[in-house]
């Protein structure tokens, strides 16, 4: 087995966000995903003696980014953001672009469609995903600025990413949205012993992040519907991604 050389901390923020630090073990440089809060971050990084080395942003909404000037008067760091109209940026970061901080290397991704600013960081050196608000545990963001196919293809990138991915999202969303897959595909063995590793976990510790890629793909008729379960419906129903996207998220928007 190799030897962890990273470490990421949920940190709970709100009322179900979750807001990140991840460090190396060896230099402790930390990097801080979308804090809402201030209080809890600043304490865990005093606590295990951490170098604040940036904040990245994944897009303007407030639960994502209203921790990031406290945050700011305790430690001085780059703000790395897709919006310029985000106050505390320091650098714009776009589709395509690396940034490295020592070990740790992140592709960015524009997934438009949740907002039109959204971005997600990929840490590819360790094979770690922060999705934001674009992909959730069975689910994924609602489409509030951006179209549906836009959405989709956002989707459609996390996709392709390897089945190895550990994916870590905004928002601890997973019962419900295990919940609303139940009620739409009904008495799917897959899905009912889901539910059962799901209840297990949260029982244990109550948090359902992080969350493997490769199973979401199996399990996420947002992200794939590849799935035999999926394909038959859709067949059945005579559609096509977008069509059977826009059906599942019109009836998410109101479960
Ligand atoms: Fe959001």
């Amino acid at each position: 087995m190799t030897e962890k050389k990273i470490h990421v901390e949920v940190i709970p923020q709100l009322k179900d966000n979750y807001s990140y630090i991840i460090f190396s073990l060896k230099d402790k440089l930390a990097i801080i995903i979308d804090p809402a809060e201030s209080k809890s971050i600043i304490k865990y990084i005093k606590k295990n003696n951490l170098k604040p080395g940036a904040i990245l942003l994944t897009h303007h909404h407030k639960d994502h980014t209203a921790g990031v000037k406290k945050i700011l008067d305790s430690f001085s760091c780059n703000v790395y953001s897709p919006n310029k109209d985000i106050t505390e940026t320091t650098h714009i970061i776009k589709h395509n672009d690396i940034i490295k901080f020592d070990n740790l290397c992140f592709k960015i991704f524009a997934t438009p469609g949740h907002t039109l600013d959204h971005v997600i960081y990929h840490e590819y050196n360790n094979n770690i995903l922060f999705s934001g608000d674009t992909l959730f545990r069975y689910g994924c963001g609602r489409v509030f600025e951006g179209t549906y196919k836009q959405m989709l293809s956002s989707l459609n990138i996390i996709n392709e990413l390897d089945d190895v991915t550990e994916v870590y999202c905004g928002h601890e969303y997973s019962l419900n949205n295990l919940n609303f897959l139940e009620s739409v595909f009904k008495n799917n063995n897959h899905l009912i012993l889901e539910k059962k590793i799901l209840k297990n976990q949260i029982d244990r510790n109550g948090c359902t992040i992080p969350f493997n890629l490769g199973k979401e793909k199996d399990l996420n008729p947002f992200l794939s519907r590849k799935s035999p379960f999926y394909c038959s419906f859709m067949k059945e129903k005579k559609y096509n991604d977008l069509a059977m996207f826009t059906y599942l998220r019109d009836l998410k928007n109101s479960f």
